[in-house]
């Protein structure tokens, strides 16, 4: 079974975008499952920097990429990033690029239902992405959104949008707000579908065309497991599923077909917006790790919560996600520490527990319990094999692996393609 699926194993930002990047090159047909606009990731190729939101990674090296039938869709934000990372000499063409036909859309007012609900003083502030994610997602189970499919038809559109808006104005009625105008919407979605139409197509059907052909598959994950509607920090959480079972319901193929499940997890722990954070460094270590690893939001530019690994968390969501092997990264920013601290556990009152519990409350009462170990003082950067790792760094990796249960498949020790230590290639086995 040669299909992978890649899957954030903290809060997002671990490094997904180079991962990811490095896969596609050995894929033949890359797949986004989950989430929209609100990912971002960052591929470094030489000198070119290129920051994806929607896109599969894929796009980079003209792999056929697909959209799934589980991405919230904003059309104006796909044609925007297609013509942006045009300008960067990648050309986007329905030949490379297939937009599920039933995947939802992210329309105007679900990003404008974001930002009123993230406004400074709504009790409903979660630190969103503000990109109408979490309205979109609302939508679809509530059976009133409209999907991609949709623009084909222009005539059925006003009652598809009569049936979305009984639902919100009702609620803009009630809060005061001006009622959405159903003409508008209409012209604007009929203004836009024939730029969509090229790239529609059926994510399950090219899929099954692919395994019957014998295609390696990368099932390119967004945000990550702790962020994941069921199996994240609930309520502080994306609006998706981020785990790998959600490769499979996302883009229309079954869950045996995805052979092998990478986590990927920072060597410390990163989370941006609201939430609980057990191992979160709010002194000097945290400025450093920050500082050290860049740490800036690609979608929104906000600065990153930073602090220790936490195993804790990194065991439970390879239990959790269904990781096989997960890829290490950022090894390098802890290159200048003469200590580095791992959770190993939380304290709660006189209980010592090996996994983050469910309630909100219990989970604001942890005390991470740690373990110290050596630093290594010297630089890890841009290490491409073992040898070139100082003793105590592999030790730290050591620990790790024990701790979450799950080896070391990659170990990636700067931006760059090709500054990564390969101990198995998830595509080979
Ligand atoms: P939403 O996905 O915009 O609804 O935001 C919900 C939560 O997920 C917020 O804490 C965001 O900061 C977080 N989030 C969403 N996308 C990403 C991502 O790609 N990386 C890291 N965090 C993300």
């Amino acid at each position: 079974m040669s299909n992978v699926a890649v899957i954030g194993a903290q809060w997002g930002d671990e490094g997904k975008g180079k991962i990811i990047d490095w896969l596609a090159n050995r894929a033949e047909m890359v797949v986004r499952f989950q989430g929209g606009n609100n990912a971002g990731h960052t591929i470094v190729v030489g000198d070119k920097t290129y920051k994806l939101s929607l896109l599969p990674s894929g796009v980079i090296q003209g792999k056929r990429s697909i959209i799934g039938n589980g991405v919230v869709v904003d059309p104006w934000a796909l044609l925007e990033e297609i013509a942006r990372v045009g300008a960067a000499g990648l050309r986007v063409t329905p030949d490379t690029l297939v937009l599920a036909e039933n995947a939802v859309l992210v329309l105007p007012i679900h990003r404008e239902l974001d930002e009123v609900r993230e406004s400074s003083n709504s009790v409903q502030r979660l630190g969103t992405t503000k990109r109408g994610i979490g309205p979109a997602y609302e939508d679809k189970v509530g059976r009133r959104a409209l999907r991609v499919v949709d623009l084909k038809d222009p005539a059925s559109l006003p009652a598809k949008i009569d049936r979305l808006l009984a639902h919100h104005n009702a609620l803009r009625r009630g809060s005061g707000a001006e009622e959405i105008d159903a003409g508008a919407l209409l012209e604007a979605l009929k203004e836009i579908a024939p730029k969509i139409l090229p790239y529609i197509g059926s994510s399950w059907r090219e899929l099954d065309a692919a395994r019957r052909a014998g295609k390696r598959i990368l099932f390119e994950g967004a945000q990550a497991v702790l962020l994941d509607i069921d199996h994240g920090t609930y309520p502080y959480v994306t609006s998706s599923n981020t785990v790998a079972g959600q490769a499979a319901a996302g883009s229309g193929i079954g869950p045996r077909q995805i052979g092998y499940v990478l986590g990927i997890t920072k060597s410390y722990t990163t989370r941006v917006g609201e939430g609980p954070f057990p191992t979160e460094q709010l002194n000097d270590i945290g400025e450093k790790l920050g500082a050290r690893g860049n740490e800036f939001g690609t979608v929104t530019g906000r600065k990153r919560r930073c602090g220790w690994f936490d195993s804790v968390l990194v065991r439970q969501t390879t239990i959790t996600g269904g990781i096989d092997g997960i890829a290490l990264t950022k090894l390098d920013i802890l290159d200048a520490f003469e200590t580095i601290e791992v959770c190993v556990g939380y304290q709660l009152d006189d209980k010592v527990l090996d996994y983050l519990p469910a309630d909100a409350n219990e989970q604001a009462r942890l005390t991470p319990v740690y373990e110290t170990m050596d630093g290594w003082n010297s630089s890890t950067r841009g290490a491409r094999s073992w040898a070139q790792l100082p003793a105590n760094a592999i030790k730290y990796v050591r620990r790790i692996e024990e701790l979450i249960g799950a080896p070391v498949a990659l170990l990636s020790t700067s931006p760059d393609r090709d500054d990564t230590i390969t101990v198995r290639d998830p595509f080979v086995g």
